[in-house]
C-alpha cells in the first residue's frame, strides 16, 4: 500500500532556499559576466568507467513509449557519486549519509521494446550549446536539475561547483541550467504561518490565485529555451482557492462557508495557468508528470518510513486514487496545452515518469539524509529521490525527448 505524503504538522524544509527573482536574475547576469576564457573549475573529475558511457549510440526506437516498462538488474557504476559531484544537496546525499546498502543504483530502466539510452552529457551539452534550461516547481524540481548538474559534469564542470545552486553555467558549451522555486506554480501566498487556527496548525494555510502565474518564474521564463514543468507534492497542503481575486472555492480549509474543491481543481487550474504562460514564453515545453511518495506503515507526519531495498515489478503497485488522479489531470491539462499552442512554432514534450518512478519505493533517502531536528520533526524523506538513483532516469528521458 503506498500512501501519499501528508503535510499536516510539518514544515516543508525548502523555504530557505527561496530566492526572490531579482537575485535569481543577478545571478544570470554576473554568471554571464565572469564567463572568462580559461576559468578552470578547481574539482577535476577522476576517470570513472561506467554503464553510462559504455553504450555509445544509445538505439532509440521511435515507435516505442519510453515511459512503459520496467526496472531491470544492471551491474554498472552511477555516473557520478558523493564525491565526484559537490552540488548534492544533503537532503538527498544518501551516499554522503551513510546508505548502507547502494543497490539501490543497480537498475536501470527498460522500456518495453526498446532500450533507453543512458545520459550522455557531452552530446547533451553539444545539442544544447549556447541553449538554456530552467526547472519550474518545488523541489522535485530541484531534485531532477541537480541530477542534470551531475550527469553533465562528467564532460564539463559547471560554474559554481558548489552546492545549493540555483544557475549553473557550462561555459565551455555556453549552456546554462536554472531552478525557479515555485511549488504552486501559481501565486501563492502563506496565511496564518503560525497556526492560530487550530484547524491549520503548523501547517499554514495558503492562498492560491489560481490563474496568477508566479511571477518569480513567469517573468523570465522567456529567457529559457527549454522549461521544465513539474508540481504536485505542495497541492496537499491547506488552501484557499482564489480567481480574478475571489474566493471560490478551497481544499481541507474546513471552513464551513467555503466549498471545498479539493486539490484536484488546484492542480488543473494552476498547470492551465503555467502552461498558457510557459506556451508563449519559451519555444520548448516540457511537463513532468507526479513522481510518487512512497510512505508505507505510516504517513509522512507519522511515522512511514521506506524501507524497501528492491523495485517494485508491473502489478506490484498501485498508486492510490489521488495521485491516480493527479496524473490523470496533468496528462489532459498538457493535451490541451499542447492542442492550443498548435501551430505556434512551440514544441511539447510529456515527460510521463510517474509510472518509472512508483516502482521505485527503494530509492528515496528514508533516514540517509540531511535532517535538522530542531527544525522538521520527521526524519523520513520518502518523497525525494536519492543522487545518484532513480531521479538520473528522468534525466536520460529528457535527452531522449529533447535530442534523442
Ligand atoms: C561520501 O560517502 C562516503 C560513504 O558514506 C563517506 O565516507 C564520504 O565521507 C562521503 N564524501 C563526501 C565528500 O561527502
Ligand atoms: C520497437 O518497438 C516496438 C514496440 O515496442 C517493437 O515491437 C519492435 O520490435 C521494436 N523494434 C526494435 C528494432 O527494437
Ligand atoms: C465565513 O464565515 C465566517 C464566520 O461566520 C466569516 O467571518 C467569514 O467572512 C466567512 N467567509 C466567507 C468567505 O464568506
Ligand atoms: C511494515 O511494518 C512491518 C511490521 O513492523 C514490517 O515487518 C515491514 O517490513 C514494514 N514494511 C515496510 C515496507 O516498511
Amino acid at each position: 500500500m503506498i500512501t501519499p505524503m501528508k503535510f499536516s504538522g510539518t514544515t516543508f524544509p525548502y523555504w530557505h532556499y527561496v530566492v526572490p527573482a531579482a537575485v535569481l536574475t543577478t545571478c544570470l547576469v554576473v554568471l554571464a559576466a565572469v564567463s572568462l576564457p580559461g576559468r578552470a573549475p578547481l574539482i577535476v573529475l577522476p576517470a570513472m568507467t561506467s554503464r553510462r558511457d559504455s553504450w555509445g549510440s544509445g538505439i532509440s526506437n521511435r515507435s516505442c513509449d519510453i515511459f512503459k516498462g520496467e526496472w531491470v538488474p544492471d551491474q554498472g557504476v552511477p555516473a557520478y557519486t558523493n564525491e565526484t559531484c559537490p552540488v548534492i544537496h544533503g537532503h538527498y546525499d544518501c551516499m554522503g549519509y551513510g546508505r548502507p546498502d547502494l543497490g539501490f543504483l543497480r537498475w536501470r530502466w527498460r522500456p518495453d521494446g526498446c532500450e533507453l539510452a543512458p545520459f550522455d552529457a557531452a552530446r547533451f551539452l553539444g545539442a544544447m550549446s549556447g541553449k538554456s534550461v530552467a526547472f519550474v516547481g518545488d523541489s522535485l524540481a530541484r531534485n531532477q536539475m541537480h541530477s542534470l548538474v551531475c550527469l553533465l559534469a562528467r564532460a564539463e564542470p559547471p560554474v559554481p561547483w558548489t552546492k545549493g545552486g540555483y544557475v549553473y553555467r557550462y561555459e565551455r558549451h555556453g549552456f546554462t541550467v536554472a531552478d525557479f522555486w515555485s511549488p504552486f506554480l501559481v501565486r501563492a501566498v502563506e496565511t496564518d504561518p503560525d497556526g492560530r487556527n487550530p484547524a491549520w496548525r503548523g501547517a499554514g494555510l495558503w492562498r492560491l490565485h489560481l490563474d496568477e502565474p508566479d511571477p518569480g518564474w513567469a517573468a523570465h521564463v522567456g529567457k529559457f529555451d527549454v522549461v521544465v514543468v513539474s508540481a504536485g507534492s505542495w497541492f496537499y497542503r491547506p488552501s484557499l482557492f482564489y480567481e480574478r481575486g475571489r474566493l471560490v472555492g478551497c481544499s481541507g480549509c474546513l471552513a464551513a462557508n467555503v466549498t471545498d474543491l479539493t486539490l484536484r481543481y488546484s492542480l488543473r487550474l494552476a498547470f492551465r495557468s503555467a502552461l498558457r504562460v510557459a506556451v508563449g514564453a519559451s519555444r520548448t515545453v516540457v511537463v513532468r508528470t507526479i513522481s510518487p511518495s512512497h510512505y508505507e506503515n505510516g504517513t509522512r507526519s507519522e511515522d512511514g518510513d521506506c524501507v524497501r531495498t528492491r523495485p517494485l515489478r508491473r502489478g506490484e503497485w498501485e498508486m492510490d486514487v489521488e495521485q491516480k488522479e493527479m496524473h490523470r489531470i496533468q496528462v489532459e491539462e498538457f493535451a490541451a496545452a499542447e492542442a492550443a499552442a498548435r501551430g505556434e512554432g512551440v514544441r511539447m514534450l510529456l515527460m510521463d515518469a510517474t509510472e518509472a518512478m512508483a516502482m521505485r519505493p527503494d530509492a528515496h533517502p528514508g533516514m540517509y539524509r540531511l535532517w535538522e531536528k530542531e527544525r522538521f520533526r520527521v526524519s523520513r524523506d520518502c518523497l525525494h529521490w536519492c543522487l545518484p538513483g532513480a531521479m538520473d532516469t528522468c534525466n536520460d528521458m529528457l535527452l531522449h525527448l529533447l535530442i534523442g
